[in-house]
């Protein structure tokens, strides 16, 4: 039988603050009824103000280590999914691995947006099934509060800080990754962008004065990619690993909106018990949402050892990724 990877440890973290839709009223022209409704959000976690990225990913990655009982020494190669780093360099895994204590580990940043974290599962498989790591951290991190219009009610209700991780490992056995599938539309860029603070448009009076390094969204037009892409994919992701939707056990989808989840649930026939959701608590922790649910579902013992699970995720890019684990 060949390699595969398989998670040996999940661990999660969000930060104590609390910003619930009561807190926005007074900040921008909305309501809670309008956000529940719409987003099915309730509440965010925002960092406090000198706590960084990789302060998140620390307490994400000790959780999953200890998960999975490897120390940082042993980690050969860690991964983190961002899109909204400490600084542009050195990478967020770099500082992570100094505060980890991780001396033996190789360590990089992808970038997939709200996608990020399940490229990064891709990535990882690769590595472990290639034998060329034995021990990988793959982290999931935001902190999308610094790159909020708080004057903008059309992005700054939707977003959260927080951070998810996972330590791989290889299995010979039955469970473990089975497939991941990745995919982009580049010519949707402008949907879901940041676009000051970049090469194309470096630091300027005139870039802060515009705004431009807030997140923008063009969020109907990319309500409706999301809910018709997101059904073909897990479609074809189960076929492709001759799966029936019945035999799903839980659907852990990025958490942007209620309403594209319950889309996709639907379309999978799954009711909402075997959905993992969690921005009614977090909003859209980005490329840390799938992991941070993984980890939640998985410590409330929602997994048993042989269930099929399946992850997607959409977001800037634009992108879009699943992978379906056999638990
Ligand atoms: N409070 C009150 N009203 C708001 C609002 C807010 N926070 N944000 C927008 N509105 C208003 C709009 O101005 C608009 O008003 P108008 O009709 O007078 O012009 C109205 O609500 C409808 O706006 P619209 O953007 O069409 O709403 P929507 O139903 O599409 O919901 C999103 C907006 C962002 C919640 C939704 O489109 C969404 O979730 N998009 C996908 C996000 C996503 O998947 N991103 C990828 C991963 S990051």
């Amino acid at each position: 039988m060949q390699w595969k990877s398989k998670i040996t440890g999940t661990g999660s973290y969000v930060p104590e603050k609390v910003l619930d839709n009561s807190d926005l009223e007074k900040k921008v022209d909305t309501s809670d009824e309008w956000i529940t409704e719409r987003t099915g959000i309730r509440q965010r976690r925002i960092a406090r103000d000198r706590q960084t990225n990789s302060d998140l990913c620390l307490e994400a990655s000790r959780q999953a280590l200890h998960a999975a009982g490897v120390k940082p020494r042993e980690i050969d190669l860690i991964i983190v999914a961002t899109m909204s780093g400490d600084m542009p360099m050195p990478s967020t895994a770099s500082i992570l691995q100094r505060k980890l204590g991780a001396p033996n580990a190789g360590a990089f940043d992808l970038n997939a947006a709200c996608s990020g974290f399940l490229y990064g599962l891709s990535v990882a498989d690769k590595f472990i099934r290639t034998g060329a790591s034995r021990k990988l951290l793959l982290v999931g991190a935001e902190l999308n509060s610094r790159f909020l219009d708080w004057k903008d009610r059309t992005t700054c209700v939707l977003f959260g800080d927080g951070a998810g991780a996972v330590v791989l490992e290889p299995t010979r056995g039955r469970s473990g990754i089975l497939s991941t599938h990745l995919y982009s539309d580049g010519t949707l860029w402008d949907f879901i962008c940041l676009p000051g603070g970049g090469s194309e448009n470096p630091p300027s009076l005139k870039t802060v004065r515009e705004g431009m390094h807030f997140i923008k969204m063009k969020g109907n037009e990319t309500f409706k990619v999301a809910v018709r892409t997101l059904e073909k994919l897990v479609l074809s992701t189960l076929k492709a690993n001759n799966v029936e939707p019945s035999e799903l056990a839980m659907l852990i989808p990025h958490q942007a909106n209620l309403r594209i989840i319950s889309a996709t649930a639907r379309r999978l026939r799954l009711p909402m018990d075997r959905v993992a959701v969690n921005l009614d608590r977090y909003g859209n922790t980005s490329s840390a949402s799938i992991p941070i649910a993984l980890d939640e579902v998985a410590r409330a013992g929602r997994l048993k050892k042989g269930d099929y699970v399946l992850l997607e995720a959409f977001g800037a890019g634009l992108t879009w990724a699943s992978a379906l684990i056999k638990w």
